[in-house]
């Protein structure tokens, strides 16, 4: 391949990130889009325009935010959600930045409100108004930002606030990933991690990886750990089937909590309706993570269906998980 692969597989760990627009599988749409506002934006010498990146996780949001800084030939500033509690903290974040920086916000649904107030006229503007002073003595003052570009990154759109929402120029929806993608992300990582792999196993691996890269390179390092015990050079398929019954993965990349989800669903709710609270509840685990991780996938495959009421499964969940995964959780 080019000789940005051959770089890449003397950096022996370097990650499995894509650096660059075309080096980056999947997401056609995604790519265009970004590839031509990015292109207009270089053309008229100014910053890109705010982008929010979201989806489900391990999709390619943190990847896309640090290739488009490449693209721009620009910095990128990397916080999150959570980690900016106070407005003193986006303050010095946003009067560090510079002309065309990049400020990446991931899980930027979890902005407090303050935090994200003082956001609104950053962006719209670059503004900075800030209060000086207490009681009524206190008065604002407003400062000039440089014209910065935002990258959000969330896997719940609908947890921000419209205001922040409308204020991002450029809205990317990342989906999950085909398994012809998926089969080509396998190889390129494999190509990296210096080991062999035939069209079979990546096509298997790939089958199993819930549409998402992240699970997908997940797996193929286990299948890789037991080729090198193995002493095999490169994987066949054996390996790769030893290893995915080893983690107790199924022929839907389906794992032991998705699993127990649709048991649940089906045995003790009787296939629903239920609430998210009632089955997270009863599965004893976060309801975020049911709903960001569990979730998103099992609706892509039709397992399950959200209905007003609450969670159904469907007839094909029914159908396969009667006849062939009887309790195989
Ligand atoms: N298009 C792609 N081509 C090749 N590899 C990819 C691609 N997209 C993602 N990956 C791989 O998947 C992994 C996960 O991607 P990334 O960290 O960008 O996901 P994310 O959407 O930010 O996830 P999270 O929501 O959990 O933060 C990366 O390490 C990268 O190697
Ligand atoms: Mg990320």
């Amino acid at each position: 391949m080019s000789e940005e692969l051959k770089t890449k597989e003397k950096n022996y760990y370097s990650n499995l990130r894509p650096e660059r627009l075309k080096e980056y599988i999947g997401q056609k749409n995604i790519v265009k889009n970004l590839s031509l506002a990015i292109q207009a934006a270089k053309k008229r010498n100014e910053a890109l325009e705010h982008c929010i990146l979201y989806g489900p996780p391990g999709l390619g949001k943190t990847t896309l935010a640090n290739i488009v800084a490449k693209e721009m030939n620009a910095n990128i500033i990397t916080t999150s959600g959570p980690a900016i509690e106070k407005v003193g903290d986006i303050a010095a974040i946003l009067t560090n930045l510079n002309e065309k920086d990049i400020l990446f916000i991931d899980e930027i649904h979890r902005l407090n409100r303050a935090v994200e107030e003082t956001l609104y006229s950053a962006l719209e503007d670059f503004k900075l108004d800030i209060i000086v002073g207490q009681g009524p003595g206190a008065r604002t003052i407003r400062l000039d930002l440089p014209h910065f570009t935002l990258i959000g990154a969330t896997t719940r759109m609908g947890m921000l606030t419209s205001p922040l929402r409308d204020r991002f120029g450029i809205t990317l929806r990342l989906d999950f990933y085909t398994l012809d993608e998926l089969s080509l992300i396998i190889e390129r990582s494999a190509r990296i991690l210096n080991i062999k792999i035939d069209k079979e196993s990546s096509a298997y691996i790939a089958k199993r990886s819930r549409g998402t890269p992240r699970i997908a390179n997940k797996l193929l390092r286990r299948v890789r750990d037991l080729a090198q015990i193995k002493d095999s050079s490169s994987i066949n398929i054996k390996i790769a089937q030893e290893t995915l019954e080893m983690l107790e993965i199924d022929e839907n990349g389906l794992d032991y909590l998705d699993k127990k989800y649709i048991r649940t669903l089906m045995d003790k709710f009787n296939g629903g309706p239920a609430g998210i609270d009632t089955i997270a509840a009863s599965l004893g685990e976060d309801k975020n993570t049911i709903e960001d991780v569990v979730e998103p996938y099992l609706l892509q495959i039709g397992y399950i269906k959200r209905t007003p009421r609450g969670r159904v499964a469907t007839n094909l969940a029914f159908k396969q998980f009667t006849f062939k995964n009887k309790l195989s959780f």
